[in-house]
Order: C-alpha cells, then structure tokens, then sequence
C-alpha cells in the first residue's frame, strides 16, 4: 500500500490558489481528469439518449459506465444504481415510492446522528400514512450511534431503519454491520447515507447489510451527481411516481427528467481516479477502489491524529466527538468567538473551513449548541497535507 499527497495535489489545478481545502466534507475539488472527462463528452458531440445516431449512443455509453463506475465504488451491480440530481432528492424519491407500501402503525427508525436529508424524508413519509417514527440516540459526550440500542428499537412493525456510514460533522461511523443485522432479522430494509463515508475508505455496501446506499459524486472527486445503489430486484418492487412516456424498468423507473450526461463521464472518471490513488493497486477496477481507498483512509487518518492533538492541545477549544472509528472530520468552537468568527478568522488566513449546523440538524440539538451557531468543521481528504493542517492550527491557535 502507498500513498503519495503531492502526486495526488498535482493532479488538482484548484489546489494552486495557495488556500487550505479543508471544506472537503460539503464538497471536494476536482482533479483535472475529470473536468476532461466532462469537457470531453461535450466536445465529442451527445446526445439525447435511446437515439439511432451515434452521439445518442455515446450518451447511452456515459449512462451505463457511470452506472458500472458508482457500482464499483460501493459494491453493487450496476443495474441497481439509480442516479439523480443529489442524494437528497433521491432519497424523498426513495422515500414516497417505499412509504406507498407501509400501513398505519407500520415504523421507520431515524437516527440523531443523521444528516437532515435521511431523517426529514423519512418523517415526513412516515407522517402521510400515519407510521411511528422511533429514534436512535447519540451519547452527546462520545458522538457515538451505539449499536446495541437498535435491538430495542426494532421490532416486527419496522419497515425501515436509516442510519449513517458516517456524520458528516463528528465522523462518527456506526456499527453498521450490526445495526443492519438488527433490522433485517425483524424484516426491515436498511437505507444507508454513505454520503460522508465514501470518500473516506473502502465500501462494501452488501458486507454491511445496506439494502439501499445513498452517495454523491461530489463528495468524493466527481461532479453534482446523487446514486442510491440497491438490489435490482427490491427496486422491481417499488412503483415511483413517474411520467407514462418513461421507461418503466429498473433503475430508469426511477430517474425522472432528461439526465447530465456530460457529468456522469465526470462521475466515472472521478472513480477511475480514486482507483488510481494508490499507483501499486492492481486487478480490476473494484480491486484497486478497495486498496486505494485503504491507502488514502491510512494517510488521512495518520494526518488527523496531528490535527486533534494540536486541537486538543488548546485550551480555548472544544471539540465534539470521539467515536472509536471515525473518518477525518474535526468539529469544533473557540472560546469567545462564534464559528463564523473563527470561519472568517481564518478565511483571512487562506485556510476554508465551514460553520454551522451543516444540515445534521438533529445532532447539533442534542449537542445543544445549534442555536449559538453550532461549531466549525474541518475535514481532510486524500489531497490535503501537512501544511494544511499546520495552517489550522496556527490559525486557531491565534484565537487564544
Ligand atoms: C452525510 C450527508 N448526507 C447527505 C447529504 C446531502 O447530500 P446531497 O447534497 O447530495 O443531497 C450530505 C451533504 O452534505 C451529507 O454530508
């Protein structure tokens, strides 16, 4: 396993502006391959797709590699992969077409982990035909889902449990593994929010028990693009509301509109980079997603430890969160400054961080700081370094 960051910043020309990226967690740069790959699709010529002309058939082709590549990336088949504008309309899509199948009395689990876009979905859906929502807890001390809770949560009324591969604030990832053997052994579906995780490490959506697994493009490289990975056949089971004219199969059935072609060779060339993360990976394309995506986890996990310690060194912060497994997101306040402030504080310094509840709305109530303007947020991902990390600190450092 190797790991190379200034091989990988090279390959990122926004990178060359001088600013810490260290906003990766509502959405990462791109490398240059696949702002080629979406310039290139356009310049070749594309068409509408299902045409008898070949730049219709070349988007036909974007469809089905993009499909191939979001497989690859999460563990699925590609003809289970529905894609869309982002996750969040995919999942209030997902959302209608399973609730057309539940009962009054039937029950969803939510957790207050969550990012608001697996949770208000499934409120508001439970809420139409009058099903119970139950909640799983966070410890507000740790940040973390505990497992175990879900044995008590779930019983043979539950038609769903939606739960996070990781919060997209304090990292925390969830025992997935048992959280979804819970369910499934009361017969529920699980529908995960890999949304956070993916860009962090490798996915085996099936492994964890995930019967649908939400993701986005642009968390992880690509551009604006949204997919929920399942089984083909549970998608055979669910009748969206869509037009008469579009195709009724799956995953079509669930796509509504005309779709970015362009963007989608951008979503297959970001995995091809991802793959390529490591330069030793080798097999196919899924084999080398599963040793890069190690690589880059081990790298950025390693930087991390430097950000916390120096963090944790400070009297004046406070940081949130300590779960056992964690991706590299740091949420944190400043004593005597809002996170705004610190936000702009250290904008000044050319070092990009986010503020605020960052939609895991839930969360930051239980965190009870929502209302002071919850914290700051800053993350790593494959591309950044030491120096940024070494700019935070000296950043926030200058707050004391
Ligand atoms: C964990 C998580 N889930 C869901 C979303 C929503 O994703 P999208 O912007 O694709 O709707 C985000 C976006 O920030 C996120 O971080």
């Amino acid at each position: 396993m190797s790991f190379d960051v200034d091989r990988v910043r090279a390959l990122y020309p926004a990178l060359g502006d001088g600013y810490a990226y260290l906003d990766g967690a509502a959405g990462t740069q791109v490398p240059e391959a696949v702002i080629d790959a979406v310039a290139g699709a356009y310049r070749g010529g594309i068409g509408n797709v299902g045409g008898a002309f070949p730049a219709s058939g070349r988007s036909d082709e974007l469809v089905a590699e993009c499909r191939r590549a979001v497989a690859d990336l999460v563990g699925g088949t590609p003809d289970g992969v529905v894609l869309g504008p982002n996750m969040t309309t995919l999942t209030y899509r997902l959302a209608a077409a399973l609730a057309a199948g539940w009962e009054p009395g039937d029950e969803v689990v939510v957790s207050r982990l969550d990012h608001d876009a697996n949770v208000r979905p499934w409120l508001q859906a439970a809420a139409r035909v009058g099903a119970v929502v139950r909640w799983a807890e966070v410890d507000p001390a740790t940040g973390e889902l505990p497992a175990g809770q879900f044995e008590g949560l779930v019983g043979e009324r539950t038609r769903l449990v939606a739960v996070s591969a990781a919060s997209n604030v304090l990292g925390t990832r969830p025992d997935l593994a048992a959280i979804c053997a819970t369910a499934h052994a009361a017969g529920a579906l699980t529908y995960v929010d890999g949304v956070h995780a993916a860009v962090h490490g490798p996915v085996d959506a099936a492994a964890v028990g995930a019967d649908l697994y939400a993701t986005s493009a642009y968390k992880w490289s690509g551009p604006h693009v949204g997919a929920v990975v399942a089984d083909p056949a549970l998608l055979e089971t669910l009748r969206p509301d869509k037009l008469a004219s579009s195709p009724d199969q799956v995953p079509e059935r669930f796509e509504q509109g005309t779709s970015p072609f362009a963007d989608f060779a951008g979503v297959a060339a970001a995995v091809d980079h991802l793959a390529a993360l490591d330069p030793d990976a080798a097999g196919t394309r899924r084999q080398r997603l599963l040793v890069s995506m190690a690589a880059a986890e081990a790298y950025e996990l390693d930087l991390f430890g430097g950000l916390l310690d120096g963090l944790e060194a400070m009297g004046h912060v406070t940081i949130y969160g300590k779960a056992a497994r964690r991706t590299a997101t740091a949420y944190f306040t400043v004593a005597g400054h809002t996170p705004r402030q610190v936000a702009e504080h250290l904008t000044a310094r050319e070092v990009n961080v986010w503020n605020g509840h960052n939609y895991a709305w839930e969360l930051t109530g239980v965190l009870a700081i929502r209302d002071a303007g919850s914290a700051v947020r800053a993350g790593l991902v494959h591309y950044n370094n030491r120096e940024d990390v070494d700019r935070l600190l000296e950043g926030v450092a200058g707050l004391g």
